[in-house]
Order: structure tokens, then C-alpha cells, then sequence
């Protein structure tokens, strides 16, 4: 994938590492960055750092009127980076459902309809890619962090069908693999697991140019702190220690 002269669209930009990968992107060359976030109010500090590249535009993930508006606004998308994402803590057998199904609404079907939207935006273009964020949580359910980690894994089931389906129409698909990652969505975390802090948490910026690293090495999965390289790692060669490794973490 050619990043320079890309025009890309990131959702949840606003913060964490959908802002970093905004920055990075511009970095690179990319033509435009759509900066989609549900609140667009708040994307005053990402459009401001470069106002002639950065395009704010509205999505949310749990508002289908919204995806298919930015579909229509945003109709020169090459590469779409769906990073947004919910969480949830708590244990699976007792926790309120509510967030349960918050959590996979959000991250695995509302990821769905954004592809859905902007696969055909990207094929009239002439093709492109499409980089959804995932986690190391995809390979092992973490008891205390609820439905997460399952959204997750769903999310790269997900991502691996699709990359069948969109391969001939000339779209590559990948899968980012974070760690821990130093945002807020980390600080919630430790805020009511503190276990999850004693691995060393990557920089969103670090996560952001490994991301946009291995896109541009057309990697399928991509690994993009230490703490990933060693999940990948032992991943492909043990699978079920990854497993233990992740359920045993809280
Ligand atoms: N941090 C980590 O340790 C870590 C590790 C592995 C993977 N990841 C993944 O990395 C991605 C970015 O996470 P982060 O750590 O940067 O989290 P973050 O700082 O909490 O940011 C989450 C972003 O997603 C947006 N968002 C949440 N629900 C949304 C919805 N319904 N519609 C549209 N946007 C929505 C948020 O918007 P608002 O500001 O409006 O809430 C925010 O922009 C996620 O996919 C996450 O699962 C993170």
C-alpha cells in the first residue's frame, strides 16, 4: 500500500491511538486524513494540525445514519483504519449483559457496517486497503476484561473472511495486533485491574508508525509494540500457550 498521496479515513480520532495514526499518516504523505469521531466538536486539535489535509467528519459506530453520511462525505477514501472501539470490565458470568452486548454492538458489528460502507468507496477509487484494529486480546479471553476481548476475536474472524472477499475487488485487508497501549481506555482498565499495569505500556505514537509500517510492507498481521512481537511470536508457534498466557493476566 502506497501511503503518500493515500487518502485515508481513521475512525475514533479524536484520542488515544486513532490521533497518533491521524499524525503519522500526515507524516507520511497522505493526501487527506477524514478524521471521523462521534463527537466532531472534539476533533479541533487534529483538524488544527494541518487544517488543509485533516477534514473532520462524524461517525458513530452504533449510528448507522452517521457511517453511510460519511461514506457520502468522504467518497475519495483509499485506505479506511477502523480504530475505534468500546470496552468493558468484569467477568462474563456476572456482569451486566448490557455492556456485554454494548461491547460487540460497538466494536464488531459497528465496525461491520463501517466496512460495509466504505468497501465500495474504496473499489471506485480504484482500490486500496482497509487496517482494522484489533488486540493481542483476540487470541486469549481474559476473564476480567468482560466481552472485550471476544469482540475482539470476532473482529479478527472478521477481518480474516473479509480479506477473501475484498482481495479481488483490489482492497487489502490487515490486522493490527496492539499490547498495552498508554491511552485512556488503558487507564480505565487499571483503574479496576491493576495487574494489566505491570507489563510496560507502548506510546501511541510507537503503535502508530509500526502500524503504518507494516501497512506499508503489505504485512497481514501486524504486531506493533514488544509486548505484541511476543504474543505474535508465540502465537505462531503455540497458540494454546497464548491462551494460558491471556487467561491467566486477570
Ligand atoms: N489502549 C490499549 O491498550 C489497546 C490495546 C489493544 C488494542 N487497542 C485498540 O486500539 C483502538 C484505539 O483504542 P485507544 O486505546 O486509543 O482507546 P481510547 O483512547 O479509549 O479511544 C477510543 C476511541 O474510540 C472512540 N469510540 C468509542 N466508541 C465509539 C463509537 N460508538 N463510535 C465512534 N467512536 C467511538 C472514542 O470516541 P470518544 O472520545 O467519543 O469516546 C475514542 O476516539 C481500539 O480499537 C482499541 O480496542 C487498544
Amino acid at each position: 500500500m502506497e501511503i503518500e498521496g493515500s487518502v485515508v479515513l481513521v475512525t475514533g480520532a479524536n484520542r488515544g491511538i486513532g490521533r497518533a495514526l491521524v499524525g503519522e499518516f500526515l507524516a507520511r504523505g497522505a493526501a487527506r486524513v477524514h478524521a471521523a469521531a462521534r463527537n466532531p466538536a472534539a476533533l479541533g486539535p487534529v483538524v488544527a494540525e494541518d487544517p488543509s489535509r485533516v477534514v473532520p467528519v462524524e461517525v458513530d459506530l452504533t449510528a448507522p445514519d452517521t457511517i453511510a453520511a460519511a461514506a457520502e462525505a468522504a467518497s475519495d477514501v483509499t485506505l479506511l483504519v477502523n480504530n475505534a472501539a468500546t470496552h468493558a470490565v468484569g467477568h462474563l458470568l456476572e456482569m451486566d449483559l448490557a455492556l456485554v452486548e454494548d461491547v460487540m454492538r460497538t466494536n464488531y458489528l459497528g465496525t461491520l457496517r463501517v466496512l460495509r460502507a466504505f468497501a465500495p468507496v474504496i473499489e471506485r477509487n480504484g482500490g486500496g486497503a482497509v487496517v482494522n484494529v484489533i488486540s493481542v486480546g483476540a487470541f486469549g479471553g481474559t476473564p476480567a476484561l468482560g466481552g472485550y476481548p471476544a469482540s475482539k476475536a470476532a473482529l479478527h474472524s472478521m477481518t480474516q473472511a473479509v480479506r477473501q472477499d475484498l482481495a479481488p475487488r483490489g482492497i487489502s485487508v490487515h490486522g493490527v495486533f496492539p499490547g498495552p497501549v498508554d491511552t485512556d481506555m488503558l487507564a480505565y482498565v487499571l483503574e479496576h485491574e491493576p495487574q494489566f499495569g505491570e507489563v510496560p505500556l507502548a506510546t501511541t505514537a510507537e503503535v502508530a508508525r509500526a502500524t503504518v509500517d507494516g501497512l506499508a510492507a503489505d504485512a497481514e498481521d501486524i504486531f506493533p509494540d514488544s509486548f505484541a512481537v511476543g504474543v505474535g511470536e508465540l502465537w505462531s508457534r503455540d497458540p494454546k500457550a497464548v491462551e494460558r498466557w491471556l487467561t491467566e493476566f486477570g
